[in-house]
């Protein structure tokens, strides 16, 4: 059983006197900071905590970590629908290996151990419990809500991930593989760098690096930002009011559209994406609604646009879409196209239609790929994985799709057209 459902039992049984008359064998002796049980477990609004805490708690339950990973449902109207939570059991997740971030239990003994995260090993857990509020907190040791460990951490691929309090988030949500030990030999589709490269992606490496190139490295969002990932996704404009809400933004950590509520193609166009955008311009001056033409306009990176300049973000789409659409056509065909899409599977007309994000197109069976064609696909897989549509890191994310174009092109006849500048 999951923790806020314990909780939730002891107080709707018991109400707050019990928990203050019964002090838990997890409250330290220099614990609490003179904190009382109410500080946290009562909905006061004068107290430090205790409204915060159930917006909080409100939130995660709405949350990824909670729920598992959110998808996009295309019928009968675009909702978003949770694909079960990967963290509740050892037998479902694959075993000891994914529980330091897969269970609050397994990363709670990983950071304890010290060192690299990256380098624990297995960790047995019983009832496993999706990561929540005790895997980043410890409140009834600390009496208070100061991430459990903010330190940087190495990722697997090498770099340091220093910036602020997002250093929480970068232990989990990093590659799982690496571009230098997976490109050798004829590697499978399978073998890419897994779920969750975000950390990765903003320090801009890991990616599959054409010869002589190079690349624009660690994002402006993650230096601009106080506290990368966290300055961004727990950006919160709405007091918790409505179920909606809860799905945006605080600790349901979500940037795209609130669920439920319908999107325009190829994703966004709520009031949910409008809201977000003010997050951007609280940097960038842009009138913009969407997130595409948020910025200024860059090169025709992409070959879209007759070479006019466009936007960023629409150039990085177009470069993905020609991309995804040689790896559904061309053999071995790592990718597919998902049957029941509207899209029949030629090329877009940009920058107006695109290829929709979740719905179009899906990783097919591992199947062998030439070395020229894994490289490429690295790229692009390292792109989707992050799922951010290059908002984290953009002009890494169109220089590597850029250069997996060039490779295909040059090294194995693509033919894919594409703008004179490369991304910079
Ligand atoms: C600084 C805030 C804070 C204070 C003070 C606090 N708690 Fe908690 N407590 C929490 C949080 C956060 C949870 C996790 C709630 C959840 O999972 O949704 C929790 C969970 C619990 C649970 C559920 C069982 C568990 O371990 O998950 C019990 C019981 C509990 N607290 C008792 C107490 C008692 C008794 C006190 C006073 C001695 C106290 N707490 C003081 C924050 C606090
Ligand atoms: C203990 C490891 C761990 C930490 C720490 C962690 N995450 Fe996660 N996160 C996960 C896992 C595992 C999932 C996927 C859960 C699933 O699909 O079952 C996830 C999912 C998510 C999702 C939802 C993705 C979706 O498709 O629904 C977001 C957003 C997210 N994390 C953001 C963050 C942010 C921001 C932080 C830092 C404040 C953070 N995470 C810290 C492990 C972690
Ligand atoms: C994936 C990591 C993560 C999880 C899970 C998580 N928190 Fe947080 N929480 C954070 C971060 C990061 C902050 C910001 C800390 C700061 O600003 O110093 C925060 C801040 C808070 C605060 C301070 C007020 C605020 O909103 O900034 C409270 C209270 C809080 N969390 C309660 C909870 C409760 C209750 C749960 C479980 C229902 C929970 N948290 C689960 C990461 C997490
Ligand atoms: C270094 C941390 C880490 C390890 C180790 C790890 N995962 Fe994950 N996993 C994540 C994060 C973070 C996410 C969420 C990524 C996102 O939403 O972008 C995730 C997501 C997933 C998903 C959901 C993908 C989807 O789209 O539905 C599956 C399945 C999964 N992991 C399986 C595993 C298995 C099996 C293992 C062990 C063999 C494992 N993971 C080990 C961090 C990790
Ligand atoms: C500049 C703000 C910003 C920063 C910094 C940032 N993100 Fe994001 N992230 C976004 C936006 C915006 C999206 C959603 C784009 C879309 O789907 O339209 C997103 C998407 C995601 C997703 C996919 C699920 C979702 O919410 O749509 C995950 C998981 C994620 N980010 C995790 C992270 C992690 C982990 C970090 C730090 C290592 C991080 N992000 C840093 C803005 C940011
Ligand atoms: C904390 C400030 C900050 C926030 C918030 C922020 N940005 Fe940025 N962004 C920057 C800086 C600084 C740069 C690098 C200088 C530049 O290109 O304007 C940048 C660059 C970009 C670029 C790169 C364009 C290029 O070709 O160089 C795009 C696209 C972009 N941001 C979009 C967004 C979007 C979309 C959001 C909201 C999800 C967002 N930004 C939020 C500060 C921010």
């Amino acid at each position: 059983m999951k923790r806020w459902r314990v909780y939730a039992l002891l107080l709707g049984l018991s109400g707050t006197a019990f928990l203050i008359g019964c002090k838990p064998a997890a409250v330290g002796v220099s614990g609490m900071a003179g904190l009382s049980c109410a500080n946290c477990h009562s909905g006061n609004p004068s107290s430090p905590y205790a409204l915060a805490f159930l917006q909080n708690e409100a939130a995660y339950q709405q949350s990824g970590h909670y729920n598992g990973t959110r998808a996009l449902n295309p019928a009968p109207a675009n909702s978003y629908f949770f694909k079960g939570s990967h963290a509740l059991s050892n037998s479902q997740i694959g075993g000891g290996i994914c529980n330091k971030c897969h269970t609050d239990q397994g990363f709670v003994t990983a950071i304890a151990s010290g060192g690299n995260f990256y380098a624990v090993g297995a960790i047995a857990v019983t009832s496993a419990l999706p990561p929540g509020c005790f895997t980043c907190h410890n409140p009834h040791v600390t009496g208070n809500f100061t991430p459990r460990i903010v330190s940087p951490v190495t990722l697997l691929s090498g770099g340091t991930y220093n910036f602020g309090l997002g250093n929480l988030c970068a232990n989990c949500h990093q590659a799982r593989a690496t571009a230098v030990l997976t490109l050798v030999g004829t590697p499978k589709s399978g073998s890419g760098p897994h779920h969750g490269v975000q950390s990765d992606f903003l320090l801009g490496e890991n990616n599959w690096v054409m010869p002589a190139q190079s690349y624009a490295g660690t994002s402006p969002h993650a230096m601009a930002t106080a506290d990368s990932c966290v300055s961004c996704h727990k950006y919160d404009p709405y007091p918790r009011s409505s179920t909606s809400d809860l799905q945006l933004g605080g600790h349901g950590f979500y940037l795209t559209g609130v669920g439920g509520g319908p999107l325009a193609p190829p994703v966004g166009g709520s009031s949910a994406k409008k809201d977000v955008v003010a997050l951007c311009t609280s940097c960038h001056t842009s009138a913009s609604t969407t997130f595409e033409g948020i910025h200024p306009t860059v090169p025709d990176w992409a070959g879209i646009n007759g070479g006019a300049p466009a936007d960023p973000l629409v150039e990085i789409r177009a470069l993905r879409d020609k991309l995804v659409i040689y790896f559904i056509n061309t053999a071995p065909k790592p990718m597919s196209k998902v049957a029941t899409s509207p899209w029949d599977g030629s090329l877009p007309v940009w920058p107006t239609s695109a290829i929709e994000w979740t719905r179009d197109f899906v990783a097919g069976a591992s199947v062998t790929l030439s070395l020229v064609q894994a490289q490429s696909y690295w790229n692009l897989q390292l792109y989707l994985e992050d799922r951010s549509k290059g908002i984290h890191n953009p002009v890494f994310a169109a220089q590597i799709l850029y250069d997996a174009i060039v490779n295909l092109n040059t090294n194995a006849g693509a033919g894919i057209v594409i703008g004179a500048t490369r991304p910079s």
